[in-house]
């Protein structure tokens, strides 16, 4: 494949940064013993981290391994709520902060963990109250609040998993995921604030509402203190509902493989996908990444800047850090508002000592120049993190001098989705990094880069990155789709395949470059292709879209999107804004295509598929590769010289 080609022509970063001293004096794990203590006996490295949990009932069998279908902690019950919240209640983390909060015009609020108990038990009876059970699935469109995460641990309290949508998707978004899911309660809240602006997000809720027939109440937050339309009977406002609820909720005994919740993703279809993670194992994963990788210490505070909507936050924002019992941060807006300093702000204000963020952003602030950063006191900072997509050497380096000053290690995390946990990631008091590696496995997991039957490659040969064993965290299935789930362990039967390309250098280092599937990453956004190619067709002007990624200098990569117009319409400014907004509508802003291309006809190949390789091609304006085997090459030259290049 020329794409496993690409791959080796990756240049191999020489420099090396050993973990400081200061650093691996204190470090939660220091002995590299420990990386073959795993892999000789994995059920027993991962039962040891579960044990420091508590359970209800304990587990009979560390793995059942029917693949591809695991079973972890099989036989025990336990209680993730109870783990992340009465167990830190019942000693002297009682009255220290969970969750500190700020807003983006600068209100703030902080939860202890008694605090966040109490509102989590009570939302809890809210819940109950309001007709949801054991097994009703929840579906939470809300802002980054604090009543986002109280509303994921009280539907984890009594068994309901939950749907979490990013609130920056849009009612269409919202409404797919909805249909899928059939959730029966929706929470949202009245708006939030976005870069100076108001977003009416109750008002995009109640159109996805209007068209799910299993929405039988919404429950709605005031965060902006507007007025918005409530239907009665229906919608009910939360705190009303607060203001009675019982303070004690007495936490359901899950099964260690009950559902905990349903996260969807995009795959290479234009249908978005459930992961469906259950209980004791992805506890026991978050927990255990928390731990070692993010090396907490019972005085620290922890920022991870994702947005709760996507599977960071879930799992280092709201289950692993508050699972460790630390203090978890939790900003509501953007980087750059007012200024590009507000993170540095943030961090100065509240002494933040781990801060986990992806490299769009760190790409932005080397752009917008260290004056920004300069300007505060990052002395607590001691260790930094980045997640969502290849960090380039570059701007690994200027996070490193500009934001760590020379003594915080990096933690560059590779996951997915579906993976639930960390599983590629430098242990901070162990390992040498290299600028642009996610370096090493976790210890516990078996990660390889393999030719398409499953075979490791040599050092320096591109190939697929594949997960060899099962992992605690690992997702169950495809929400109502087993067939999909069946698929990622398909390609070879028992090894997980990721949908990345990747290789291992000399030092078995690994270098992971990105999809090699139809999923792109913008802005650490994962999107489909296909969902904006849907999105795109449904405008009346289209009759056949094609969109593909290009590399982009801030968000990593952007959308193309080659169109052929239907007869009548005319190509034009206007016309290319409305395309935008109908991706923007049906998707989210996240997803608008960066350039639209007007094309009479798409590179195709004899029997009608299209050559998404020749379009990437395209749109990075390269030399293009064979097309010999196109229906018409002609139309290739034809598109490449309207792009002008
Ligand atoms: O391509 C990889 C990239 O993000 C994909 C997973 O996206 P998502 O499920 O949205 O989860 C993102 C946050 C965990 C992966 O298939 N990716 C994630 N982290 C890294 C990465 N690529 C390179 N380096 C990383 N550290």
């Amino acid at each position: 494949m020329e794409e496993l080609k690409d791959i080796e022509a990756l240049l191999v970063e020489e420099r090396t940064f050993t973990p400081p001293e200061e650093f691996v004096e204190r470090a939660n794990i220091t002995d590299p013993g420990i990386y073959e203590e795993a892999r000789r006996d994995p059920e027993r490295f991962w039962a040891n981290f579960a044990q420091e949990l508590e359970w209800f009932r304990p587990w009979k069998k560390v793995l059942e391994w029917n693949p591809p279908y695991a079973k972890w902690f099989v036989g025990g019950k336990l209680n993730i709520s109870y783990n992340c919240l009465d167990r830190h209640v019942k000693g002297p983390r009682k009255n220290k902060a969970a969750i500190i909060w700020e807003g983006e015009p600068g209100d703030t609020r902080t939860l202890t963990y008694f605090e966040l108990y109490r509102e989590v038990n009570k939302f809890a009876n809210v819940l109950k109250k309001l007709g949801v059970k054991k097994g009703d699935r929840v579906a939470i469109y809300l802002p980054m609040i604090p009543e986002l995460p109280i509303a994921m641990l009280a539907c984890a309290r009594i068994g309901a998993p939950h749907s979490v949508v990013f609130s920056a998707f849009s009612s269409k978004a919202l409404q797919e995921r909805t249909e899928d899911s059939k959730a029966k309660l929706l929470i949202t809240a009245d708006g939030y604030y976005r870069g100076g602006k108001v977003e009416q997000l109750k008002e995009r809720a109640d159109e996805a509402a209007a068209a799910c027939p299993s929405i039988e109440k919404v429950v709605v937050v005031k965060r902006i203190g507007r007025e918005v339309p409530m239907q009665k009977g229906r919608d009910f406002w939360w705190d009303e509902l607060m203001r009675d609820a019982p303070a004690y909720c007495e936490p359901e005994q899950m099964d260690s493989e009950d559902m905990l919740y349903i996260l969807y993703t995009s795959g290479t279809t234009g249908k978005p996908k459930g992961v469906v993670h259950t209980t004791g194992g992805y506890l026991v994963g978050v927990y255990a990444t928390m731990k070692w990788i993010f090396d907490i210490k019972e005085e620290d505070t922890f920022w991870c800047t994702a947005d709760i909507g996507w599977v960071t936050g879930h799992s280092y924002i709201v289950y692993g850090p508050l699972a460790v019992g630390t203090t978890s941060l939790i900003y509501e807006s953007v980087p750059n508002y007012p200024q590009p300093d507000r993170f540095w702000e943030i961090v100065e204000k509240y002494s933040v000592n781990i801060f986990y963020t992806a490299p769009t952003a760190i790409r932005a602030f080397t752009r917008d120049g260290e004056e920004w950063p300069n300007k505060h006191d990052l002395s607590s900072l001691r260790l930094l993190g980045s997640v969502g997509e290849p960090i380039n050497p570059e701007a690994w380096m200027w996070y490193h001098r500009v934001i760590g000053k020379e003594r915080c290690p990096i933690v560059d995390t590779w996951w997915q989705t579906e993976t639930g946990m960390i599983l590629i990631s430098p242990l901070p008091g162990i390992t040498r990094t290299k600028p642009g590696s996610a370096t090493f496995p976790f210890p516990g997991v078996e990660a390889e880069i393999v030719d398409k039957d499953g075979r490791p490659v040599p050092p320096g040969r591109g190939g697929y990155l594949a997960i060899m064993r099962p992992w605690p965290a690992m997702l169950r299935t495809i929400y109502g789709d087993p067939a999909r789930y069946e698929k990622y362990w398909n390609q070879v039967p028992g090894i997980y395949f990721t949908g990345d390309g990747a290789k291992k250098d000399e030092d078995g280092y690994f270098w992971i470059v990105g999809r090699i599937d139809d999923v792109i990453n913008v802005s650490g956004h994962r999107l489909s292709t296909m969902e904006v190619e849907s999105a795109l067709v449904e405008h009346p002007a289209v009759v056949e879209a094609a969109a593909v990624g290009k590399s982009h200098p801030l968000k990593g990569q952007a959308l193309t999107a080659f169109v052929i117009l239907a007869p009548g319409y005319e190509e034009s400014p206007a016309l290319v804004q409305e395309l935008r907004n109908k991706v923007a509508e049906v998707i989210g802003p996240i997803a608008k295509p960066d350039e639209i291309i007007f094309v009479p006809d798409l590179p195709k190949t004899r029997s009608g598929k299209i050559m998404r390789r020749i379009l990437k091609d395209l749109a990075e304006r390269r030399e293009l590769g064979d097309t010999t085997t196109l229906r018409d090459p002609a139309i290739v030259d034809e598109i490449r010289k309207k792009m002008g290049y």
